[in-house]
């Protein structure tokens, strides 16, 4: 038989709004008077980053990137690469980048280090998600959501195996014999 999949929430969604609700003020509040650029990494990110540029009332451009460190499994493969750049000028610009989740660190450390030397003029990351106990990287998240303990978790843009995406909560991904 094949191993069945349980799901059990984790961070619903009335959490997860009151979190988003929280960044958006913490970000309006911090980029009064500028015009940032938000810059989310796919796919992950694309449900947080929906929520939240609705509820910031700035003047705004996104973007997206995508870079890969796991393939299908669970586990990182330490290597990170581009697979899809930027499209925007990023010199001079107040650069936010948005992520679902921050875990080893290598994803985030690696695609900072690739905006930094395009010199823009600030470089921030908020994240909804970080499990510090698998950090390998240190990575400083100047807008955090919520911390999550070491577990794989899917929805709310999070996936396994690209599935789970569209879950309104997030859920720990639970395997069963
Ligand atoms: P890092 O490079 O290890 O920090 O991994 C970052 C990427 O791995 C995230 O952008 C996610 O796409 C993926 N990832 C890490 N942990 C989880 C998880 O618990 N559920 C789903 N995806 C995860
Ligand atoms: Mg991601």
């Amino acid at each position: 038989m094949r191993p069945q999949s349980k799901l059990r929430v984790l961070i619903d969604r009335e959490e997860i709004s009151k979190t988003v609700a929280r960044l958006a003020f913490e970000i309006n509040r911090d980029y009064r008077g500028k015009e940032p650029l938000l810059i989310g990494l796919l796919k992950g990110s694309f449900v947080f980053m929906a929520d939240l540029i609705r509820q910031l009332d700035l003047p705004m451009e996104i973007d997206f990137v995508a870079v890969s460190s796991y393939g299908s499994a669970k586990e990182t493969s330490g290597k990170v690469k581009m697979v899809q750049g930027l499209r925007t000028r990023i010199r001079g610009r107040d650069v936010l980048v948005v992520e679902d989740i921050v875990d080893t660190g290598l994803s985030m450390s690696f695609l900072l280090a690739y905006l930094g030397k395009k010199k823009p003029a600030s470089l921030k990351l908020c994240a909804l998600t970080h499990k510090p106990s698998r950090c390998q990287i240190p990575v400083s998240i100047d807008y955090l959501g919520l911390t999550v303990p070491d577990e794989f978790i899917v929805g709310y843009g999070l996936d396994f195996n690209e599935r789970f995406r569209h879950l309104p909560d997030i859920c720990v991904l639970e395997r069963e014999k």
